[in-house]
C-alpha cells in the first residue's frame, strides 16, 4: 500500500464545488486531510462540503468566492488559516473553458482569463508562501493544460494564460525550494468533469466523450478520480521530491513531454 501521509493537513483547493476539484476534496479529505474549498456558488458548495464531509468524516470548510477577485482570495486563505490554524496544501484548480481565434478575444475577455487563471493562482500562492515557510514547507498543485506547453490554433485566451501558470510553476519551485515548498503542474487533456455535462448542452454526455476519445492515443477520455489521485500524489510525502514539474495528464494527446 502507497502511504501518502496527509492525515491532518490542511489542503484549500479552489473551485472545488464539481469536477475535478470536487474530486481532489474527496479524495483529499478521504485521506484524512482538513479541507478548504472556494467556488461562487453558495448553496451548491455548502451541500457539496456537508456531503464530502459526512462521506469521508474529515473536517470541510466552504468559503464562497471568485478566485478572479483579490479580496476574495484573501478571504478565502484568512477563512481556512483562521478555521484550522494554517495551510500545507495548495490547489489551484479553479478555471473555465475560453478557446477562440485571435479576432474573437476583446480586451475584457483577455483580462478576464488572465485574472481567473494567472493572477487566482498568483494571489493564492502569495498568500499561503509565508505560512507554509513558517510551518517548516508545504506543497502547491497548479492545474494548467497541454496547450499551455504546445498550443493548437484558436485556443486563445487559455492556452497563453495556461503557458504563464506553468511558467510561474517553475519560477516558484525554483524560488522557493530552500523553503521546502515544493510547487508542481498538471497539464490536463481531456478530463471528464460537469464542465462537459455543460457543453453536451442536453445531448447524452457520454456520446461526447466518445467523439472527444477520437483524438486520444489511449482512447478514452481521463476519469476525476485520476487527476484527484495524481494530485494527491503530488502534494503527499511520496512526491518529497519531485518540484517545478508539468505532469501531463492527456492519455498521449500532447506532442510535447
Ligand atoms: N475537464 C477538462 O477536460 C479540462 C480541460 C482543460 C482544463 N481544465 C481545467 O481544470 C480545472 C477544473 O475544470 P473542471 O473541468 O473540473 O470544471 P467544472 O466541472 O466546470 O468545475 C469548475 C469548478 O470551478 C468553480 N469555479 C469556476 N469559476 C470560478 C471562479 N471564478 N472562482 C471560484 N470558483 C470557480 C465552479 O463553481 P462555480 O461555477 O460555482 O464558481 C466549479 O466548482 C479548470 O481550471 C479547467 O480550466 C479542465
Amino acid at each position: 500500500m502507497l502511504e501518502l501521509g496527509l492525515k491532518n493537513r490542511v489542503a484549500i483547493i479552489t473551485g472545488a464545488s464539481d469536477g475535478l476539484g470536487r474530486a481532489t476534496a474527496e479524495k483529499l479529505a478521504a485521506e484524512g486531510c482538513k479541507v478548504a474549498i472556494c467556488a461562487r456558488r453558495e448553496a451548491h458548495l455548502r451541500d457539496v462540503a456537508e456531503t464530502i464531509a459526512s462521506t469521508t468524516g474529515s473536517e470541510v470548510l466552504a468559503v464562497p468566492a471568485d478566485v478572479s477577485k483579490a479580496a476574495d482570495i484573501e478571504r478565502f486563505v484568512g477563512a481556512a488559516v483562521d478555521r484550522f490554524g494554517g495551510v500545507d496544501i495548495a490547489v489551484n484548480n479553479a478555471g473555465k473553458s475560453a478557446a477562440a481565434s485571435l479576432e474573437e478575444v476583446d480586451d475584457a475577455a483577455w483580462q478576464e482569463d488572465l485574472d481567473l487563471k494567472v493572477m487566482g493562482a498568483v494571489r493564492v500562492c502569495r498568500l499561503v508562501v509565508p505560512i507554509m515557510r513558517a510551518r517548516g514547507g508545504g506543497s502547491i498543485v497548479n492545474a494548467t493544460i497541454v496547450g499551455g506547453k504546445a498550443p493548437l490554433a484558436r485556443a486563445l485566451p487559455t492556452s497563453v494564460s495556461r503557458a504563464a501558470g506553468i511558467n510561474l510553476t517553475k519560477s516558484l519551485a525554483n524560488e522557493y525550494a530552500a523553503d521546502q515548498i515544493r510547487v508542481n503542474t498538471i497539464c490536463i487533456g481531456l478530463l471528464k468533469s460537469e464542465q462537459w455535462v455543460r457543453r453536451a448542452a442536453g445531448r447524452p454526455v457520454e456520446e461526447l466523450y466518445q467523439e472527444l476519445s477520437a483524438s486520444v492515443p489511449l482512447g478514452r477520455i481521463g476519469e476525476e478520480a485520476e487527476y484527484a489521485d495524481l494530485v494527491a500524489f503530488l502534494v503527499s510525502d511520496r512526491a518529497a521530491y519531485i518540484t517545478g514539474t508539468a505532469v501531463n495528464l492527456d492519455g498521449g494527446m500532447a506532442a510535447v513531454v
